[in-house]
């Protein structure tokens, strides 16, 4: 028997560029490309210039940085040692186990500027708890908290040019778990890579900090009872798509999704949670398997505690989202961000917009503890350098 061993380049590479230079109309720059997992990291002079990016009109695209990490292990084995390279594209098999059947987790987290120049990161270890828990769900192994941590501190490090100046935004991390080895059969892949790449990113939404105006969706769901919805596994965003671009079209800037048995019960956004507030109670969805446990929504919800609001998890149904006085999004992209308005069964409600608005306050805490101008007194910041 002949063993094949088909090896597909995912992305033709690129032509190469040498040099820095400016983002062209489609959010692309052009940076030195290099092939991957041949140069290994070494930290170099130029490391810390990064003159003709303009940090003042920074969205939600890719930037390439300079490195990538990587790290692999098989199947019942235990990840042991990764490697930062040159970010480019990487080998699978077209049988890989991501390709074919969609094993695959990934997490974002945020690399952050202060005014002193210092690099910090949020609450880290949670991507990785969270990480490790989906993980468990979609039959990977695992990297460690210290691997996961580790590796996420040394993309902040050899990314460090690509870390936009305090104020002007951040350095998205994303870390990827894949079943890269072949399998034809349905089962567990043979290997498993880990990845981290980075991106500088600002505002998520074209809207910047402005409201959104979100569409509630009772056609398509997001994820049903005994699915993944409540583990960030790449299979939960595909499906989506169709109802989030039908929304985009239309002018929303998101979709509201709600539960798949009762269509009624609101879950939560594309890739953000969702609160409500009325009166003095502050109330978000509980996580019953269907909702992504946002770090960020945890985090508002302990803010919330110290600014004395009563904070409830609980089934929320969508006419309690006509009748809130507030209504905003969470999560590690979107940061906090006002509803303005919901769309329903073509009945649009509209919130009142203010500066004084709960959630920009709970939101203006989250950054001073992000910045270091107020006390981390939960331990939540993990410097980097
Ligand atoms: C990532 C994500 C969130 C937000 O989680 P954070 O940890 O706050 O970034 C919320 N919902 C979905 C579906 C997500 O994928
Ligand atoms: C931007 O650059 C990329 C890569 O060189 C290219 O594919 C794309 O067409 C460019 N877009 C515009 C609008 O020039």
């Amino acid at each position: 028997m002949i063993k094949t061993s088909l090896l597909l380049r995912i992305l033709a590479r690129g032509p190469l560029i040498t040099s820095c230079s400016s983002k062209n109309g489609s959010g692309y720059v052009a940076i030195r490309s290099a092939s991957s997992l041949q140069e290994p990291y070494e930290s170099s002079e130029d490391d810390e210039s990064n003159n003709n990016i303009d940090w003042n009109n920074l969205g939600f695209g890719l930037m390439q940085t300079d490195y990538m990490y990587t790290m692999k292990c098989g199947k019942d084995e235990q990840f042991k040692q990764g490697q930062l390279t040159r970010y480019g594209n990487i080998e699978l098999s077209p049988s890989a186990g991501v390709l074919n059947y969609g094993q695959g987790l990934f997490e974002g987290t945020k690399a952050y500027r202060r005014e002193d120049g210092g690099l910090f990161l949020f609450r880290p270890q949670q991507n990785a708890i969270r990480m490790q828990i989906g993980a468990e769900r979609m039959c990977m192994p695992s990297p460690s908290i210290e691997q996961f941590v580790d590796a996420v501190k040394q993309i902040a490090l050899a990314n460090k040019r690509w870390i936009p100046p305090s104020g002007k935004g951040s350095l998205y991390i994303r870390p990827l778990l894949m079943g890269s080895g072949s399998i034809l059969g349905l089962a567990p892949a043979s290997e498993y890579t880990f990845l981290v790449y980075a991106s500088p990113v600002g505002n998520y939404y074209k809207e910047g900090t402005a409201s959104l105006n979100l569409y509630v969706e009772d056609e398509y769901h997001r994820t049903m009872r005994g699915g993944a919805g409540g583990v960030k596994s790449i299979t939960n965003y595909a499906p989506v798509l169709k109802a989030m671009c039908k929304a985009k079209d239309r002018g929303f800037s998101d979709v509201l999704y709600l539960d798949s048995e009762n269509k009624r019960n609101v879950e939560e956004v594309s890739c953000s949670n969702v609160f409500i507030l009325k009166g003095n109670v502050l109330s978000t969805p509980v996580t019953n398997g269907n909702i992504l446990e946002g770090i960020t929504r945890k985090s508002i919800m302990d803010i919330a505690c110290d600014f004395s609001y009563k904070v409830e998890e609980r089934c929320i149904p969508i006419e309690e989202l006509i009748d809130a006085d507030e209504v905003f999004c969470t999560g590690t992209a979107v940061g906090v961000a006002p509803v303005g308005s919901i769309s329903y069964k073509g009945k649009r409600t509209e919130y009142k917009m203010s500066t004084e608005l709960a959630c920009l306050k709970l939101y203006s805490r989250l950054v001073e503890i992000q910045k270091g101008t107020i006390e981390d007194k939960r331990g939540w910041i993990v410097q980097v350098d």
